[in-house]
């Protein structure tokens, strides 16, 4: 009952000129199966990637938001722009912008409150570092984030939320978590999200990623409890992004 969905995050990868490229090469593919696919260009790049999408099923995403509507905050985008543009999807709460960017819980579930009620759908990343999963605390620490992004949400709004569970140790280094950990950590999201909003919980949609390719999507994808990928490096290759939206074919 949950739609599979596929979501591209290109992260500061290609320029205007470039998603206009990977996009019509995107257009090309023949999805074989019901599947949704997202793509979430850089910010800057967002306004070529509507046009270029025109008239395609492929949804737009954005990687990150502001939770002001405007206002004296140098550098940052807001979800009126993203509206515009035809944005569905924003990414919120990726373990980059918590690493790099000072993101914590408090202004992740911030963001999420923001652009639910703006009408968008929040893709909320949750994940364990690697130090913490050798401690053994990795379903503490995912369930923690997932309650933490969702503190506020109202249960008429969580079926628009989906959820990523990218294990920080996976991301952009080409060790994923095995096909049945990560179905045992999503099981464990799940019980997080369930013990909020009861049997709701199995409308919202948990993706994996860190790592997802053209090589083990089959597998991590035939995993119940996984309902998708959220995927970096190969999302910016149209031949595997092409591979993984028609996963098990
Ligand atoms: P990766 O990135 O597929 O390059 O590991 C995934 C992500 O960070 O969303």
């Amino acid at each position: 009952m949950r739609k599979p969905m596929i979501a591209g995050n290109w992260k500061m990868n290609k320029t205007p000129t470039e998603t206009v490229a990977l996009a019509e090469e995107l257009k090309k593919i023949r999805v074989l199966h019901n599947v949704e696919i997202v793509v979430c260009p850089m910010t800057v790049s967002l306004f070529a990637a509507s046009q270029a999408l025109k008239g395609s099923e492929i949804v737009l995403g954005a990687q990150n938001v502001h939770f002001e509507d405007k206002g004296a905050f140098t550098g940052e985008a807001n979800c009126a722009s993203y509206k515009e543009l035809g944005v569905k999807y924003i990414i919120l709460g990726h373990s980059e912008r918590r690493q790099y960017f000072a993101e914590t819980n408090e202004t992740v579930n911030k963001k999420v409150l923001k652009v639910l009620e703006q009408g968008f759908r929040p893709i909320v990343c949750v994940g364990e570092k690697l130090e913490e999963k050798q401690a053994g605390i990795t379903n503490e620490v995912v369930c923690l984030q997932t309650k933490a992004a969702l503190c506020g949400v109202e249960r008429s709004q969580i079926d628009n939320v989906v959820i990523a569970y990218e294990p920080v140790w996976a991301i952009g280094t080409g060790m994923t978590a095995t096909a049945k950990d990560a179905n045992d950590t999503i099981r464990a999201i799940r019980g997080a999200v369930r013990e909020m909003y009861g049997d709701l919980a199995e409308q919202v949609r948990i993706l994996y990623g860190g790592s997802m390719n053209d090589k083990n999507c089959d597998e991590l994808m035939s995993q119940p409890e996984i309902d998708g990928g959220l995927i970096g490096g190969a999302s910016l290759v149209a031949e595997k992004f092409d591979r993984i939206v028609n996963y098990g074919r």
